[in-house]
């Protein structure tokens, strides 16, 4: 099912996320949905907070870079309960975008290489060091279990020059291909 997503405005993603635990309801549902809002969406990552539920659960699907990135074919991931432990001082600067500022893409610095500790889907924890683009995902994905979106991170200049943009997207003004949840005023 093609859950709403909700857009910048919306209380939810300001809030920092909970972990959950294996009887949370519907879970297996609740994943399966999210992967198909996120196709849907065209988008490579999505978070619970961006389908309104403020708990620690993300999904990724990188498939779609797999032409330039031979190393993610077939990677959709499923992470519950995330949380970024260290990160490296190296850092480099990258474009995104973001399924809830649909409309805003810029370049973003961020670590190059971090280490993670989550469960899978199973609930098998992985502690791991990630780098690459899947860094780069992770790192976008889990600022949203922290209520933090990708243009906190902007300088602020950059912030300056979407202020229109983000006061367009805060009030519902924005058009979209997918099913959305805003604030309408
Ligand atoms: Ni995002």
């Amino acid at each position: 099912m093609i859950l709403p997503i909700y857009l910048y405005g919306q209380p939810v993603l300001r809030k920092v996320a909970e972990d959950i635990t294996p009887d949370y309801p519907q879970l297996k549902e609740l994943i399966e949905n999210m992967f198909e809002t996120m196709h849907h969406a065209d988008g490579i990552g999505l978070a619970a907070p961006q389908i309104g539920l403020a708990i620690r659960l993300v999904v990724v699907d990188l498939d779609v870079l797999s032409d330039d990135y031979p190393e993610y074919k077939d990677f959709s991931r499923v992470y519950i309960n995330a949380h970024i432990i260290e990160t490296s001082d190296e850092t480099e600067s990258m474009e995104e975008g973001c399924l809830s500022l649909p409309g805003i893409h810029e370049k973003v610095v961020r670590p190059s290489r971090i280490h993670v500790k989550y469960l899978d889907e199973n609930f098998v924890e992985h502690d791991e060091w990630v780098d690459g683009f899947l860094a780069r995902a992770m790192q976008h994905e889990f600022d949203h279990l922290e209520g933090k979106v990708f243009a906190d991170r902007l300088s602020l200049l950059r912030r300056q020059m979407n202020k229109g943009k983000l006061l367009d997207l805060a009030k519902g003004k924005v058009s979209c291909t997918y099913k959305t949840k805003r604030v309408l005023r």
